[in-house]
């Protein structure tokens, strides 16, 4: 409850920074923006001096100060806190508030943080921001000047304010993570193009310089057989052989200029018995292959069977390696396929590492493989050091193939 109020006026202002808060929060999808606002509607309504959120980086295990009030809004972004460290910290760590009415310092939780200016402060609450679900997305804390004594009913007000940021929060994601995709889809139709322009022109180059100009021999051979036929039956069998080791050959140049238009034996096989073979492709290579059998949409499995033989290239061509292990597995309703290989690795942090320094000659490299990735709600990973071989993995939900009619 706010102090200096009777319940009647304390619920009324209460319910109306909730309002406020919700006003804040869909007035857009800009999530420094609804933080800061957030941030200064709280301190304004309860009567506290600074407001500051913090929020969770999942994976890092961290907390970033990502709103707060003046004059504290230009350390937004430069302040991150460990899970665990400070009150914050162990507010997130433990899922629930934490209150200290005076003498922080003497707080085993307190840390602290001379740019937040701890010593100006007093008393402070210190919320969790939960989702409905009670999924941690960050921390949410107010400081006041002089001493106070912050009733439960303060901190369940505050608890309600950090739920509904903990929806906007979630809301900025999904949409942040949306945008992602439309970009990786634009990048990727783009890069696609230019692909299958490169792979037109390969083609029409295959078909002109060889199956063509085979073909071509392989008619004046036969020409040259039916004219001898009959007064010379040995030449004419002669020009017949030669025909046949052409057509041969123009057959067998047909046959490797489809293969590299897509990799037909998916249909045929199923990926794990196609990455087997795909392994075997590789002559100069020594791969091990643990393929689970996963039966999925055709184009996630084309986008596997894709992102192998891309990596399996690059160690065949960059990585001068020993032994290669690829791994195809499922985990509950993800599919992984890692490439490991023991040779010289690279420095992933170079511009050829397919960041935006853009894809090798093949028009795919690894961010070709990055944004398939990401096409399909996944991520690729990288782990590469000079001198200690590289492990590509490529992580994608798991898309069961549909169920055929038949
Ligand atoms: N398995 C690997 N071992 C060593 N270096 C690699 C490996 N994979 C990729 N690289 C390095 O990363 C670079 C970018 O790879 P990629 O995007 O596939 O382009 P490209 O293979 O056409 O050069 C390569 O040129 C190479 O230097
Ligand atoms: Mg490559």
């Amino acid at each position: 409850m706010i102090p200096g109020l009777g319940a009647d006026a304390g619920a009324e202002r209460e319910a109306r920074l909730l309002s406020r808060v919700v006003d804040t929060i869909s007035a857009g999808l800009d999530l420094d923006r609804i933080l800061q606002g957030v941030a200064t509607l709280v301190t304004e309504t309860t009567d506290t001096d600074v407001c500051f959120v913090h929020l969770l980086d999942e994976r890092a295990r961290t907390l970033q100060l990502r709103g707060a009030t003046p004059p504290f809004d230009t350390m937004v972004g430069s302040i991150e806190l460990a899970v665990g460290e400070g009150v914050a910290g162990w507010v997130a760590d433990h899922g629930e508030p934490a209150v200290i009415v005076d003498d922080k310092t003497a707080d085993p939780r307190y840390r602290y943080i001379p740019a937040l200016r701890g010593e100006d402060f007093t008393s402070m609450v210190s919320v969790p921001v939960l989702t409905p679900l009670g999924h941690l997305v960050g921390v949410l804390n107010v400081h006041t000047r002089e001493r106070r004594e912050f009733s439960q009913a303060d901190v369940d007000l505050l608890r309600s304010v950090a739920g509904l940021v903990a929806g906007a929060i979630e809301n900025a994601r999904l949409h942040r993570r949306l945008a992602d995709r439309e970009e990786a889809l634009e990048r990727f139709a783009e890069r696609m193009v230019e692909w299958q322009e490169q792979e037109r022109r390969r083609l029409a180059h295959e078909i002109h310089d060889g199956i063509s100009q085979r073909i071509v021999s392989l008619f004046f051979h036969l020409s040259a057989a039916a004219d001898a036929i009959p007064a010379n039956p040995t030449v004419a069998a002669d020009q017949v052989a030669r025909a046949q080791e052409l057509a041969a050959a123009a057959l067998d140049e047909t046959r490797s200029a489809i293969a590299g238009l897509r990799p037909p034996v998916l249909d045929d096989l199923g990926l794990a018995a196609s990455l087997d073979s795909l392994a075997h492709s590789f002559p100069t290579l020594d791969v091990r292959v643990e393929a689970a059998e996963l039966r999925m949409a055709e184009h996630a499995e084309t986008a596997v069977y894709r992102t192998a033989q891309e990596a399996l290239q690059n160690v065949a061509k960059h990585a001068d390696a020993q032994s290669v292990r690829l791994r195809l597995s499922r985990h509950r309703d993800r599919v992984v396929l890692e490439v490991a290989d023991d040779g010289a690795g690279f420095d992933t942090a170079a511009p050829s590492a397919g960041g935006p320094g853009g894809p090798g000659p093949t028009g795919f490299g690894l961010a070709g493989m990055r944004e398939r990735a990401e096409l399909l709600g996944g991520q690729l990973d990288l782990a590469a050091a000079p001198g200690r071989g590289t492990t590509v993995r490529l992580t994608i939900p798991f898309l069961p193939a549909a169920q055929s009619a038949g």
